[in-house]
């Protein structure tokens, strides 16, 4: 098994440095893992003058899976559009054509006081937000800002095609069929054409599903519902600029974004496995971050490209463990709990390994 590690900026390098950290308990234990590492967002500007550098590609290309920390920061904001550490990214996304996004929203028992919402309404919350994530506004064409009698327009273009749809929506009910049964499309058929086909081909694909419920949501009463209801939900299959808010907002359901890990998916199931929080420049180098959701992201990429359910198992199991045992970081503590430094929380799920 291939792995490029790529720890980007901020906190990305110890978060990476504790998922390392288990990989190499399965690797003593004799899995076959080989893991090199790039450099990404700012990171490959700062060595190599781009934020996906060739060699970070070529590396990516090759490997069977992608393990990411995390890119940005303050320094970068400045610079070219292009050069941004949000560019390295999203190329990164295209360029291995990893069209589904997966994004868990899960509530830990232990931690429902952490959520801002009653624990009555998130207690036993488990989301599966299906995200696209190589179209839509985000890489449409025409864009950009140009001057149009006499005053600057900014414009970008909401755009799918209906095969983009199709393998997206196929990627969604798979999921659905292996949890409750249950899918809700959300788009904004009632003002945009982009979002019509979308509700009409997710249609057609729920033939394939007959076991499947489907429902569609316009993406505003969406919103509303996943704060209102949330445990109404199952899976959740979405576009990417919708998809990026609304999983922004699930994450906060569960209280603790830094326990919530994605995986990015080609046809394949070749994967980029990264935490769904940012690079938190303001606590980088201080090892208080929180590395479950890097870790978490080592047992989606064990499920999801490798295949390997009983290890992803064992994986989230630690965690669980760790997690009962009241060890805390920063962003999770409460009162009664042990506080552990980010290094310290990579050598418990160790331990409880
Ligand atoms: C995400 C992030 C990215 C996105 C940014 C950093 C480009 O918000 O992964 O959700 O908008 O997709
Ligand atoms: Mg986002």
């Amino acid at each position: 098994m291939k792995l490029a590690v790529l720890p980007g900026d901020g906190i990305g390098k110890e978060i990476v440095a504790q998922a390392v950290k288990v990989l190499e308990v399965l690797k003593r234990e004799g899995a076959a893992i080989e893991m090199e590492y790039g450099n990404i967002g700012g990171a490959g500007y700062d060595a190599e003058g781009d934020p996906l550098p060739d060699t970070t590609l070529k590396l990516s290309k090759q490997a069977d899976a992608v393990l990411l920390g995390a890119v940005g920061g303050p320094q970068y904001d400045k610079l070219d559009r292009p050069l941004r550490p949000e560019r390295g990214l999203l190329r990164i996304r295209k360029e291995l054509n990893l069209f589904a996004n997966l994004r868990p929203a899960l509530l830990y028992p232990e931690l429902a006081g952490a959520s801002s919402l009653k624990p009555e309404v998130v207690s036993g919350l488990d989301i599966m937000i299906v995200r696209e994530l190589t179209g839509d506004v985000y890489f449409g064409q025409p864009r950009g800002i140009e001057i149009r009698n006499g005053e600057r327009v900014g414009f970008n273009t909401m755009i799918y095609s209906e095969s983009e749809v199709r393998r997206v929506a196929h990627v969604a009910f798979g999921i659905a069929m292996k949890r409750g049964k249950k899918l809700c499309s959300v788009e904004k058929a009632n003002v945009l054409e982009c979002s019509e086909l979308w509700r009409d081909v997710v249609a057609e694909v729920a033939k394939d599903y007959l076991e499947v419920e489907l429902s569609s949501l316009y993406v505003d009463n969406a919103a509303m519902q996943l704060v209102k209801n949330p445990k109404q939900f199952d899976v959740i299959v979405t576009g990417n600029i919708f998809g990026d808010i609304l999983s922004d907002q699930a994450s906060m359901l569960s209280g603790s974004i830094g326990m919530l890990p994605s995986a990015s998916l080609d046809a394949n199931n070749k994967g980029m496995y990264e935490p769904i929080h940012g690079s938190a420049p303001d606590i980088a180098g201080k090892d208080i971050a929180n590395p479950l959701a890097t870790i978490l992201s080592v047992a989606m990429m064990y499920r999801y490209t490798f295949a390997d359910m009983a290890t992803a198992d064992r994986i989230e199991n630690a965690v669980k463990k760790v997690i009962a045992r009241g060890f805390r970081t920063g962003d999770i503590w409460t009162e009664g709990t042990t506080r552990v430094s980010c290094s310290g929380m990579g050598d418990e799920v160790v331990a409880a390994l």
